[in-house]
C-alpha cells in the first residue's frame, strides 16, 4: 500500500482494535526498560487508550485493523513551532548557505509579510502547516505568536493559533520592532499586549539572545507573564553562550529551547531541574549551527525533547521523522532515546505527560492516555534513522480518530 496515501478520517465512535503491531514503542514510563512490546495490539475508545498488550490476548472491539507487522509508536509531540506566519525567507537561507550567519533581524521581514496578510489567508496557511505535521505523524502540537509584534497583530496571531494548535505560546518578546525603544517595547509586552492575548494562550516565551532581548529584559517579560498565570518557556543559548538556560531554570520554566551553546554548569543545572532541554535538529542544520549537545544532556540526566521549530527563518519544516533521524545520525541518540524525546519529552515540555481530569496525557501509550498512534511502514522504528527521508508514516490516529 502507498505509505502516504491520504484517507478519510475514520469515525472515533465505538472501540477499535489496532492489532498485528510487530514492534510497539509504548514509551510508557510505568513499563520502565520493558516499554517496547512485540506482536502487540492497542484498543482505543472514546479518544483514549483502553487496552495495550500482546495481540494474542487482545479483547474484542467494534472494529479492527491489522497493521500486518508494522512498527507503531505514540504520535509525535511537537512542542516548539512558529506556524503563524506568511511569506518566505529563501533568499536569507540562500545567503546563509553562501556563508552568512543567522541573525535575529530576519524576524522583522516575516513580521512585515505576516501583517500584510489577511486573516483568511493566514488561517489557511496555518491550517495547511498543521495538516502537513499530522501527515508526518505529529498528533499534538504547540505553536507561538511572535510575528505580530504589536498589540493588534499579536492578538490576531494568538486567536489564529488557538484555533489551530493544541497549545499556544505568547512570544511578543521575539524581536524589538524597528523604531521602538527596547524598554518601552518590553513595557508594552508586559502590559497591554499580555492583557490582550491572555485569554488565548497558556504559555509565554522570550528570545533571550544577543540581537533580541537581554537577560534583564527577558526576566521582566517572564515574571510578568508568570504573574498573569502563564507557564514559561525560553529561547536560550541558540546563537552563543548566555544566560537563557540559567534564567529558565531559576524561574522554573517548563522548557528552554535550542541549547546549542551550553556550559558544564548549564548542563548540570538542567539535569538537576524540571526544565526540559528542547533540541531542534532541523534548525541546527538549517542554520549550520553547532548541534545541541543532546547526547551529553541525556547522559547527564536532563530531560530532552525534540521539536521541529517550524518557522520561515531557521527551520522551515514540520517533519518530525526527519528531526528524529537527525537526532540519531548526528546527535548520537539511540533510536529509543530519540523517540522518547520526540514523544514523552515533548509532552513533558508542555506539562502534558500526566493525565488530569478531562485531559488525558499525551506522548506515551498506556491505558487512559490519549489515543495518539503513529504506525510506520516498516517493521521496526530503527527504519526512521536507517532510511532517513523516506515516507515512513503509514497511519496516524489522533485522539482515537484515524487521520492518515
Ligand atoms: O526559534 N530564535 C528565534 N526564533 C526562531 C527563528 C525565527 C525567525 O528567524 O524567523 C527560532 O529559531
Amino acid at each position: 500500500p502507498g505509505a502516504q496515501a491520504p484517507r478519510a478520517a475514520s469515525s472515533a465512535d465505538g472501540s477499535e482494535l489496532i492489532t498485528g503491531i510487530g514492534e510497539l514503542h509504548t514509551v510508557d514510563p510505568a513499563r520502565g526498560e520493558d516499554s517496547v512490546l512485540t506482536d502487540a495490539a492497542v484498543v482505543v475508545e472514546d479518544g483514549v487508550v483502553a487496552w495495550v498488550g500482546p495481540a494474542a490476548e487482545a479483547p474484542a472491539a467494534d472494529r479492527a485493523v491489522d497493521v500486518e507487522g508494522r512498527a507503531a509508536l505514540p504520535g509525535w509531540v511537537d512542542s516548539h513551532t512558529h506556524l503563524v506566519f506568511a511569506g518566505d525567507r529563501s533568499a536569507e537561507f540562500a545567503a546563509r548557505m553562501a556563508g552568512q550567519d543567522y541573525a535575529a533581524g530576519g524576524i522583522g521581514v516575516t513580521t512585515r509579510a505576516t501583517r500584510e496578510t489577511d486573516d483568511e489567508t493566514l488561517r489557511g496557511l496555518v491550517a495547511g502547516r498543521v495538516a502537513d505535521a499530522v501527515a508526518g505523524g505529529t498528533t499534538y502540537l504547540e505553536t507561538k505568536t511572535g510575528y505580530g509584534l504589536d498589540v493588534e497583530q499579536e492578538l490576531r496571531a494568538a486567536r489564529i493559533a488557538a484555533d489551530a494548535a493544541d497549545e499556544v505560546t505568547f512570544l511578543g518578546a521575539h524581536l524589538v520592532p524597528e523604531g521602538i525603544d527596547a524598554e518601552a517595547y518590553v513595557d508594552l509586552v508586559c502590559g497591554p499586549m499580555l492583557d490582550a492575548v491572555r485569554p488565548y494562550v497558556q504559555w509565554a516565551d522570550v528570545f533571550c539572545e544577543r540581537g533580541a532581548f537581554t537577560p534583564e529584559q527577558s526576566r521582566r517579560v517572564l515574571e510578568a507573564c508568570r504573574d498573569a498565570g502563564l507557564g514559561l518557556r525560553v529561547h536560550g543559548n541558540q546563537l552563543g553562550p548566555g544566560e537563557g538556560v540559567a534564567l529558565a531554570v531559576e524561574l522554573g520554566a517548563a522548557s528552554v529551547d535550542h541549547c546549542n551553546f551550553l556550559s558544564e554548569e548549564d548542563v548540570a543545572a538542567l539535569a538537576a531541574s524540571d526544565t526540559v532541554a528542547t533540541v531542534l535538529p532541523a534548525c541546527d542544520l538549517s542554520t549550520r549551527a553547532p548541534l545541541a549537545p543532546a547526547r551529553e544532556l541525556v547522559d547527564a540526566g536532563a530531560t530532552v525533547a525534540i521539536a521541529s521549530n517550524c518557522n520561515p527563518g531557521t527551520s522551515y519544516t514540520t517533519a518530525m521523522n526527519f528531526c528524529v533521524a537527525t537526532a540519531v545520525l548526528q546527535m548520537r541518540l539511540t533510536v529509543e532515546e530519540a523517540i522518547r524525546a520526540a514523544t514523552l519529552g515533548g509532552a513533558k515540555a508542555l506539562r502534558r505527560d500526566v493525565s488530569t481530569p478531562g485531559r488525558p496525557a499525551v506522548g506515551h501509550l498506556a491505558v487512559g492516555a490519549r489515543a495518539d498512534l503513529h504506525v510506520l511502514d516498516a517493521p521496526s522504528a530503527m527504519h526512521l534513522a536507517y532510511r532517513p527521508g523516506m515516507p515512513l508514516t503509514w497511519g496516524v490516529w489522533r485522539a482515537g480518530r484515524r487521520e492518515v
